[in-house]
Formats: structure tokens, sequence, C-alpha cells
């Protein structure tokens, strides 16, 4: 399973490309907006960055605005993977991009259904968002398990599930378990998935016995 980072803070990006984690990044226009940076210049700084596919979202509604700004988008680097809306317009320009060689992230997909539409459409990713369907109180999860079972029933589909919404490491172990493509996390659960109290109390045992031995290893 491959890991995207859902930020457009080019630090953060900066910073956790080094770890080795990280195997591309998400952005969408709420991402931009908090960044409070010009989008071009940032998606060619994050593209600088990240060798891995890096998502920028249209802002547009319309068939042929979403394709001149995904043309655009796409022009500022290799690995620029045009995000588009799960609307009947943004299916349609996913077919173009896809025909041209581009590559698709359709996202926000909330049903099977919409997953289905997506993978007909030829789209590289579909983004089912697992964590505004917890918000509501639905299963965002479930929604994972059902697109993956349908897809696997069509091994011509290459469109890869990538779960979008993550909002903890539980989140993550289960697009793991559930044969998920790709999650995009944010860089707090990022550094959560780190976390155990018994990895801290051992660390914190194992350095005490060794200052103990009085030694040095280098
Ligand atoms: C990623 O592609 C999505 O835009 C993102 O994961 C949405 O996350 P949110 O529901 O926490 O805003």
């Amino acid at each position: 399973m491959k890991f995207f980072i859902d930020t457009a803070d080019i630090d953060a990006i900066r910073e956790l490309a080094k770890s080795g984690l990280v195997d591309g990044v998400t952005t969408n226009p709420s991402l931009v907006a908090k960044a409070g940076r010009p989008f071009i210049d940032l998606i060619k700084e994050i593209c600088d960055v990240v060798d891995g596919p890096v998502s920028a979202e249209v802002a547009a509604t319309d068939y042929e605005t979403m394709v001149a700004e995904g043309r655009k988008l796409a022009a500022i680097a290799d690995n620029v993977v045009v995000k588009l809306p799960l609307t009947p317009d943004g299916l349609k320009a996913c077919r173009t991009f896809t025909d041209e060689g581009v590559k698709t992230n359709v996202t926000l997909c909330f049903s099977v259904g919409q997953a289905i539409l997506a993978a007909k459409a030829g789209a590289t990713y579909v983004s089912p968002f697992v964590g505004r369907l917890d918000d509501i109180s639905s299963d965002g999860m479930q929604l994972i398990a059902d697109i993956v079972e349908v897809y696997n029933n069509y091994p011509n589909w290459e469109t890869e599930v990538l779960v979008a919404s993550a909002r903890g490491p539980q989140h993550v172990v289960d697009s793991a378990r559930l044969g998920a493509d790709v999650v995009t996390i944010p860089p707090q659960v990022l550094g959560q998935l780190f976390k155990h109290p018994l990895t801290d109390k051992g660390l914190e045992a194992f350095l005490a016995d060794w200052e103990k031995t009085g030694q040095s290893i280098l």
C-alpha cells in the first residue's frame, strides 16, 4: 500500500520526504488556501521535492474550463495528477485526460456507484472520503471494503483505490487490511502511527541500562 501525504504545507512535505515513507502527495483547494501561496508555484515546488504523484485539483466545474485548467496543471511537471470532482463534467474531463495519457484522481467519492463511474471513466485513482462519511454516522471503511470487492471483479479496471479523508491511524491500518492501493495521510496522522507507549517505555529502559555500561559505540 502506498502512502501519500495529504497536505499543501511545503515545509511538512520537505521534512516528511526525508523519511522515505512518502510515495506521493495530495492537495485540495482547502489545503491550498491554508498554505496561503500561489497555487502553480506551490505545486511546482512540491513536485521538485517529491518524485511520486502529486494531485492538483481543478477549480472549474464545467468540462471546457476543467480541461484547460487540468492541462495547465499537468504541464507543471511529469508527476502532476489532475484532480477532478466526481461530477458528469469531471468524469468527462477524466476520460479526456486518460485518453491523452494524463493521470487523474477523481475526488469526492462517497458511494460504490460513483466509484464504478470513476473506473469506467478510466481514472488513475478514485478518492473515497472515509472521514467525512464517519462524520455523518455512516461507515467510511465499509465503503472502501465494498469498492475493493467490486473492483476485484474486474481485473481490467486499472483505477486504484486511494483512501482519502483519513482521520487517524486506524483508518490507515484498516485501509491496509482491506487491500486499498493508497492511503493519503495528514502529517499529524503519520506521526501518530509511530506512537506506542511500550515503545517509549522500552526505549527509556534500554537507554538507562546502556548508560550503566559506561560504554560508547562511536
Ligand atoms: C484528499 O485527496 C482529500 O482532499 C482529503 O483527504 C480530504 O480530507 P478531509 O475530509 O479531512 O478534508
